[in-house]
């Protein structure tokens, strides 16, 4: 496959990397760091074979002349958004979730059966993070009679078509406990044997759609109970940080929590927020 390319042709030069980073950090924000030259010029190979270009600069040239909404641009974002997830990464975050969020939002009455409670996978990947709040969920509300929404957002629209399908493998679903994949995923025939799906009860509850963390205003009127955003500010620089941060507060209720990956703690004042533990927030007011 790789013998179209002379070896030299296959990385990028700096330069060129540079125009690259360039243009990646004006589109989505993310701050590619100089180390990730070799993995930016392999992912761009795959780009340039689909369209029978010769050399990376043809194909920043391309990007250069075309408008935000033409599909090239999507398919380079979708090429260069690392998309790493698991179902149940970072289980302690459901737990608490579960046995101290839902509890004080019922007993607060912050939700009933008249408030649905509202949550936000912002930066969803390819779905295992929302099915997972899904699931859990579930099991304190109820699949079919509970009341909650998820909006699942990502920038990538590779991922979120995987993700509206909600159909995994064997390997994938292996974290999923066994009482929530017997009740919760359907065995596929077929062609798709070995492969699961959701059922409806559960992906009924998901909303998913495509939203850039640099967008201006995310247009989303609904404030959440609960946002989980996770393994994201790590692409971004402390600037881009700190407005995304901002925004996604603003979207958030009164007391409402903010879950960070493993490796995001904030400053938490600086967003009217106070630290329950390292990764997990509460708006104060
Ligand atoms: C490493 S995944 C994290 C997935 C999940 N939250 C988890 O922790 O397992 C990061 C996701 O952020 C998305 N992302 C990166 N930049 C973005 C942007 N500017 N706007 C929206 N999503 C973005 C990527 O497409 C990717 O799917």
């Amino acid at each position: 496959m790789e013998e179209e390319f002379p070896k030299e042709q296959m990385i990028l030069s700096r330069a060129l990397f540079v125009r690259f980073q360039n243009m990646v950090y004006e589109i989505c924000g993310i701050s590619l760091a100089n180390t990730k030259r070799t993995m930016l010029s392999v992912r761009l190979l795959r780009r340039l074979r689909a369209l029978n270009l010769s050399s990376f600069e043809d194909y920043l040239n391309l990007l250069e002349s075309l408008n935000r909404s033409d599909d090239e641009l999507q398919a380079f974002l979708n090429v260069v958004t690392t998309n790493k997830t698991d179902f149940y990464r970072e289980n302690y975050h459901f737990e608490f979730l579960k046995n101290h969020v839902l509890p004080e939002l019922q007993t607060s009455r912050k939700i009933s059966v008249g408030v649905p409670l509202h949550i936000w996978s912002a930066g969803c990947s390819s779905g295992e993070e929302p099915y997972t709040i899904a699931m859990e969920v579930a099991e304190v509300l109820g699949a079919i009679n509970g009341r909650f929404e998820i909006l699942a957002t990502d920038i990538s629209t590779k991922v979120l078509h995987s993700a509206i399908q909600g159909i995994y493998s064997e390997q994938e679903i292996m974290p999923i406990p066994q009482p929530q994949k017997y009740k919760y995923l359907m065995h596929g025939a077929g062609e798709q044997k070995g492969f699961y799906r959701f059922v409806p009860e559960i992906r009924k509850h998901i909303t998913f759609g495509r939203m850039n963390f640099v967008a201006d205003d995310y247009g989303i009127p609904q404030r959440m109970h609960v946002i989980f955003c996770r393994n994201v500010l790590i692409y971004f620089d402390a600037e881009t940080r700190h407005a995304i941060l901002q925004k996604l507060c603003a979207q958030l209720t009164a007391r409402g929590y903010l879950f960070l990956g493993h490796s995001e703690s904030i400053k938490p004042n600086n967003f009217r927020l106070e630290k329950i533990s390292p990764t997990i927030y509460r708006r104060l007011h």
